[in-house]
Order: C-alpha cells, then sequence, then structure tokens
C-alpha cells in the first residue's frame, strides 16, 4: 500500500483546488451520509469549487457499515457509467471513510478516493492509514482492504457541528496516540482537554508515523490498537443495551484496563498507572461494568483482529510513550483488571 499525504486546513484550499483541476479525472462524486450531506456538504462546496460533482448519499451510522450500503455506492456509479478515472470524495466520519474507501476500492479493481473527515475521531484515526471496510454481522471491519486514499483533508470547520460527547470521543484516539508514542503529545492533550484543535496534526502525524513503518500491520502497526481489545470488547457488549458507549468512551475504559494490565504484565510504574487513570477519570464520565458482564467481555477479546494462532493479545505499555504488542491476555488478569476499574469509579 502506498502511503498518502495528509492536508490540513492551515494549509488552505490548494491540495483539494489542484485535485478539481485534475484532468484525469472523468467525473466527481461526493458519498455523503444524510447527516453531512445536510451540514457538511454545504460547507465544502462554500469553500472550494466543486466544479460538476454527482452526490451518493447512504444511511446514517454503524449500523448501515455494510456490503448493501456499498451496493448502493455501486450501483450509483454505475448508473452513471462511472469510468476507472473516476474520484469518490468521502465526506464524513470513520463509517463513511471506511465504506467509501471500500467501495472505492472494489469499484473495477480501484478508482481514487479522498477523505474528508467531519468528525475528530475520524480525524485523528480512520481517515488515515489505508483502513477500508465494512461489517459482516455483528463482526467490526471483517471484510476490507488496505487501500490510501488520494489524501485525507483535515478541516477544523467540521468540528463547529460536532457535540461535545464526539470531541471526547475522538480525544480517546488523541490521548492514545501519547500513551503509545509521545509523552509530550499525551501531556498536551489532557492538559488542553477543552481545546484541542491545535493538536490534532501533532495527533496525525504519530499515526503517520507508526503507519509508514508498517502499512499493513504486520506487527509495529498494532500497537494503535492501544486500549482497543478490551475497549471493542465493551463497546461491542454494550451495543445493543441502553448503555451503549461511544467509540472513545469505550476505548477510555480500555486504557484504563489495559494499563493496569500493563502494570501487573510488563513492569509498567505504579506513577505512569495512576497518571494515565487519574486523567482519564477525570476527563470522561466513565461507565460501571456489571460484574455479572465480565465473562461475556473477555469471551468477545477473542473476536479481536490481533489474535493470532487462538490466542487473544493485546498491547500494553512499558512505560508512557512506549508500547509493545502482541502481549498474551490472560482470563484472571483481565478480571484482577476489572476489579481495579471497579475500586477506582467507586
Ligand atoms: N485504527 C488503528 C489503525 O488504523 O491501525
Amino acid at each position: 500500500m502506498k502511503t498518502h499525504e495528509v492536508y490540513f486546513d492551515y494549509l488552505g484550499v490548494e491540495p483539494f483546488e489542484k485535485l478539481m483541476l485534475d484532468s484525469g479525472i472523468s467525473k466527481t462524486f461526493v458519498l455523503c451520509d444524510q447527516i453531512t450531506a445536510e451540514l457538511c456538504l454545504p460547507v465544502l462546496n462554500e469553500m472550494v469549487n466543486l466544479r460538476d460533482f454527482t452526490l451518493i448519499l447512504i444511511p446514517t451510522g454503524e449500523s448501515h457499515k455494510t456490503i448493501e450500503t456499498c451496493n448502493i455506492v455501486w450501483q450509483e456509479l454505475t448508473k452513471v457509467n462511472a469510468d476507472r478515472k473516476a474520484l469518490l470524495i468521502n465526506l464524513g466520519g470513520g463509517v463513511l471513510t471506511d465504506l467509501g474507501g471500500f467501495a472505492a476500492s472494489c469499484y473495477k479493481r480501484g478508482i481514487r478516493f479522498v477523505n474528508i473527515p467531519t468528525t475528530l475521531l475520524a480525524m485523528v484515526d480512520a481517515s488515515t492509514g489505508g483502513k477500508t471496510g465494512v461489517d459482516f454481522g455483528s463482526f467490526k471491519n471483517q471484510i476490507g482492504v488496505f487501500s490510501a486514499p488520494e489524501f485525507t483533508w483535515v478541516h477544523s470547520i467540521f468540528l463547529k457541528s460536532l457535540p461535545a460527547n464526539q470531541i471526547r470521543s475522538g480525544a480517546a484516539e488523541m490521548i492514545k496516540h501519547g500513551l503509545i508514542y509521545d509523552p509530550k503529545h499525551f501531556d498536551e492533550v489532557i492538559s488542553n482537554f477543552n481545546d484541542l484543535m491545535s493538536f490534532i496534526s501533532d495527533s496525525v502525524s504519530i499515526k503517520q508515523a507508526v503507519v509508514a513503518q508498517d502499512p499493513t500491520e504486520k506487527g509495529l502497526r498494532k500497537i494503535l490498537n492501544f486500549g482497543h481489545t478490551l475497549g471493542h470488547a465493551i463497546e461491542s457488549f454494550y451495543l445493543e443495551t441502553p448503555s451503549s458507549l461511544l467509540h472513545g468512551e469505550a476505548i477510555a475504559v480500555g486504557m484504563i484496563l489495559e494499563a493496569y494490565l500493563s502494570y501487573t504484565r510488563l513492569g509498567l510504574p505504579n506513577e505512569d498507572l495512576v497518571t494515565i487513570t487519574k486523567h482519564i477519570q477525570s476527563l470522561y464520565d466513565l461507565p460501571t461494568v456489571n460484574p455479572d458482564d465480565y465473562q461475556a467481555i473477555i469471551e468477545l477479546t477473542k473476536q479481536d483482529k490481533k489474535n493470532e494462532h487462538g490466542s487473544v493479545r493485546f498491547v500494553g505499555l512499558e512505560k508512557i510513550g512506549k508500547a509493545v504488542y502482541d502481549v498474551p491476555l490472560e482470563a484472571d488478569d483481565v478480571l484482577k483488571a476489572f476489579s481495579y476499574y471497579k475500586e477506582i469509579i467507586l
């Protein structure tokens, strides 16, 4: 997979305008869901000259991140005879950029696409690094390919209409980037939690630095999953319940649990564990996890994509800023981590 650029709003609209003038593009399509069509497309249209484009509209939400929704995209492209020189602009959150990237990568064996993320979560994580795909039944991102966009265009203007809980959700990935790679970034994010705009590009740079070393996740890229083995399991467990959590909220819990596992298994210093716990606890409204649910959550970790040869692995921290991957996850240790979590949220 080729690497790709991420352009930020401070560079102006040039990169985008340059692409729009590319005579190699036969037809431009903009992929939106109902929300981004209403709130973000007019903003984009105001900022840049999209010239002639065709809007492709898909339903909003994770439940529509399916191959059936890809069919809608492929039908719309086919209906107007889009050829291999067509360009798809994905305007939306992570569900939309993942799905749009996948649909574009499969259509006629691949057309070019651009990601314009409209949520903080998508800006700092989903829209960069070339992971594309859809869910399959209850399995998240089960079907997909690594395929890089032409570029990702991160514009903070879209964050203006984003609710505070969605900002907090995206910020969890920024905290994660600091914890796995850069203590300074961790300090900056937790100290400027109410105004993160100036730290978005640093966070993206950390992700790009990791992806550049291991684009298709053979090894190092796995560290981007810190907090996700248990966080994803918790997210999936509560998905169908009234206590459903946003992705970043579940990852916040996962980071505390996996920091505790790092303390017991990898010698993460106690002061680092306390720092991580204290800050995440003060920034997030942490949910209670019912002890009756521990076993079911542990069961769900078996679905994690980082597992190998039937053994569940997680990403741990040796210290803040230094992550290690492929650490075996033992159920007994997880139960102890849940006990620690229960104590701290009392
Ligand atoms: N979201 C983790 C990754 O892109 O590898």
